[in-house]
């Protein structure tokens, strides 16, 4: 099975987190995308009613054309379950995210739910973070070179260009990228609170102690992790 197929099988598996009537975080990346897709299949055939706070101008989209009706943080600032995918899960259930450059509102929405519910494909479980993923952050494009000076020592820093526009990634939030490759620090909880104190920093993608259980997409089945 192909990692697409994996990540399919994670999302159909998540699907027994949704309830009618629900109002669910919505994270970013190719497998939500296909649990948006089960949902919206669910819409139609059993008539249930869900709503989403979107993460990324993505992830709206497609909750728009599979019947997902939209709602903000400000009209709910709590919420029972927010959805989302990973790059890196290690056996403590912390997280590497930021692939798709969504990590900020991903942070925050997920920080928003009761229960965060992560749905991978086992090519995402790590012993430790970083082994296979760069660590991504948002930065606000004025501070860029103050922020990759201070990130030297956590690793290499270096700004995501985009693969069909000239220059930087831009983020759904108007800023830039930095991936830190071959992280060195360990102490993760640590770690994201010396990233964030940098000026310029908005948000990095550790994700410590937020995921719930994980829905991992393996060749023998779905397996699927909680905190211990
Ligand atoms: C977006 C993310 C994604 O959830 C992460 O990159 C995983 O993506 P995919 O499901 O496509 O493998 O963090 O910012």
């Amino acid at each position: 099975m192909d990692s697409d197929e994996l990540k399919k099988m994670s999302a159909k598996a998540a699907l027994e987190q949704i309830k009618d009537g629900m109002i669910i975080g919505m994270g970013s990346g190719s497998t939500v995308m296909h649990l948006i897709n089960l949902i919206g299949q669910r819409i139609k055939n059993d008539e249930i009613d869900i709503m989403a706070v979107p993460t990324s101008y993505e992830t709206a989209q497609l909750c728009i054309s599979s019947g997902i009706r939209l709602t903000t943080l400000d009209e709910h600032p709590s919420l029972a379950l927010a959805v989302d995918g990973a790059d890196e899960v290690d056996p403590n259930l912390n997280l590497i995210k930021g692939g798709g450059a969504a990590l900020t509102k991903e942070k925050i929405v997920g920080s928003a739910a009761k229960l965060l519910a992560i749905l991978v494909d086992e090519s995402k479980l790590v012993k430790t973070l970083g082994e296979i993923a760069p660590l991504p952050l948002e930065v606000l494009p004025f501070a860029k070179s103050t922020v990759l000076n201070q990130l030297k020592e956590f690793g290499i820093p270096q700004v995501r260009m985009s693969n069909r526009k000239l220059g930087p990634v831009v983020t759904d939030n108007g800023n830039f990228i930095i991936d830190i490759f071959d992280l060195r620090i360990r102490d993760y909880s640590k770690m994201e609170k010396q990233l964030n104190a940098i000026p310029g920093v908005i948000e990095n993608g550790l994700f410590v102690n937020m995921a719930d259980i994980v829905y991992v997409g393996s060749e023998k089945g779905v397996k699927t992790l909680t905190k211990l």
